[in-house]
């Protein structure tokens, strides 16, 4: 599907979030662990489609009305290896599934380009674990191979799917206690813990370094409401800013927003409170910016702050620092006449003050896709947005708010 922006138009009004995506992948996976849940708030994605489309397949059945989904299950099925993974998610199914069937296949996790995104760190932390690990050729296969044991594990970074995917597993080994350090600590991390201690787990530590983990086998059935996406949000506050407009998000949580602090000190005017983010016209100031695990700037937003650098006063630099092949998105600015260049593939330099020109640009990954949509709306003209849709992967009813903010959007499939 194509989009056509016609760019400069004036920005403002309301708009909502959607459940965090981020958040809404684990908290699916952990449904393994307890399928007498319901769900507030998931996003309608299509990243979220190909979770459901996996438990579905491994025996958990969903139905949704409106923004409440409730789930159910009789018989789990461990063996998901007919069905390619085209999310990279899927392995956070692994380990939960090996503890509830002895064995568990997958194929092995798809998901964007946006690097070479290994899953040793996830197969290490289950071999610690007691699980005997194979990668054979595109399936992942995780059994229970001898007794499980207390297992202290260190991760060699502090990967947020590892982090998750550990936490799950160990959740549902009764009597077992893990310990893992050097975790990441993003909020969605947080939000995985509350709803597992909601159904009755022993897990203390998430949003810090060290998460302790004692296993259960007992869970009660729990209602929970999933937290507003902060990359949704921020994708939405540049959007703001990009184009000096006066708009309000609501339905985030201030204790998410990490990336708050630093736009205000390169001169955003923002006011958050009551789960709500009101955006001011700003003038804003060239900046310094290197992505890194959470608190860190988040490297979801890296992308899209290219197109607050390219209208600040003054010149930028971006560092990536989490993925090795995010700034895809640079070639397509390019096309719209951007002046950037981009050092040892990890750092981009950028004159302010730069007009763009409307072209024909495509994103190949969710948030590229979303960087040139936002570049769209301050090009003079028209641009074209080849593969728009990628953006139903992160961003719920991503058309219909655009246009709700004034973005002058139309789409072709
Ligand atoms: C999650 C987010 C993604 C975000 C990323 C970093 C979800 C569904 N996705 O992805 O939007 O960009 O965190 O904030 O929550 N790595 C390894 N080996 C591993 C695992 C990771 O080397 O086993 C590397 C990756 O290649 C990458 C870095 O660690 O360079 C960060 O990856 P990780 O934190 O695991 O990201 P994801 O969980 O995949």
């Amino acid at each position: 599907m194509n989009a056509t922006i016609k760019g400069r138009n004036e920005i403002k009004g309301e708009v909502k979030v959607g459940g965090a995506k981020n958040a809404a992948l684990p908290l699916l996976a952990a449904l393994v662990v307890n399928p007498n849940v319901t769900l507030l708030n998931l996003p309608d994605l299509t990243d979220i489609k190909e979770m459901l489309n996996l438990l579905q397949k491994s025996g958990i059945n969903h139905k949704r009305k409106e923004n409440v989904t409730s789930f159910s299950a009789h018989d789990l099925n461990g063996d998901l290896s007919a069905i390619p993974s085209k999310i990279r998610a899927s392995i956070l199914l692994l380990g939960p599934l090996a503890v509830k069937n002895g064995e568990a296949i997958l194929s092995y996790p798809g998901g964007c380009s946006i690097g070479k995104r290994p899953i040793d760190i996830h197969i290490q932390g289950l071999k610690a674990m007691g699980f005997d690990v194979k990668i054979e050729e595109n399936f992942l296969r995780a059994k229970i191979s001898h007794k499980l044991r207390e297992a202290r594990i260190r991760l060699p970074f502090p990967s947020v799917g590892a982090t998750e995917h550990l936490m799950i597993t160990a959740a549902m080994l009764e009597k077992t206690t893990t310990y893992i350090s050097n975790c990441a600590r993003e909020p969605e991390i947080v939000e995985l813990q509350k709803f597992l201690n909601s159904m009755g787990a022993g897990i203390k530590g998430a949003g810090t370094a060290n998460i302790k983990i004692e296993g259960r086998s007992n869970f009660s059935t729990v209602d929970f409401k999933i937290m507003g996406d902060r990359i949704e949000a921020g994708t939405y506050v540049i959007l703001s800013l990009i184009n000096n407009g006066e708009i309000v998000i609501n339905g985030v949580e201030e204790s998410s927003l990490n990336y708050v602090n630093f736009l205000r000190e390169i001169g955003a005017n923002l006011i958050v409170e009551n789960s709500k983010i009101v955006v001011r016209p700003s003038k804003i100031k060239g900046f310094h910016l290197e992505t890194a695990p959470y608190p860190g700037f988040p490297t979801d937003l890296q992308p899209q702050m290219g197109v607050l650098a390219l209208v600040a006063e003054g010149h930028s630099k971006i560092v990536e620092n989490i993925f090795e092949n995010r700034l895809g998105h640079v070639e397509e600015l390019k096309k719209m006449g951007a002046n950037i260049s981009v050092e040892r593939n990890k750092e981009i330099k950028i004159s302010g003050s730069q007009r763009l020109n409307g072209a024909n640009v495509v994103g190949k990954d969710l948030r590229e896709t979303a960087t040139i949509t936002l570049a769209a709306t301050i090009a003079e003209g028209k641009s074209v947005v080849k593969n728009f849709d990628i953006l139903y992967r992160g961003y719920e009813k991503v058309n219909d708010k655009l246009k709700g903010l004034g973005v002058d959007i139309t789409l072709k499939d």
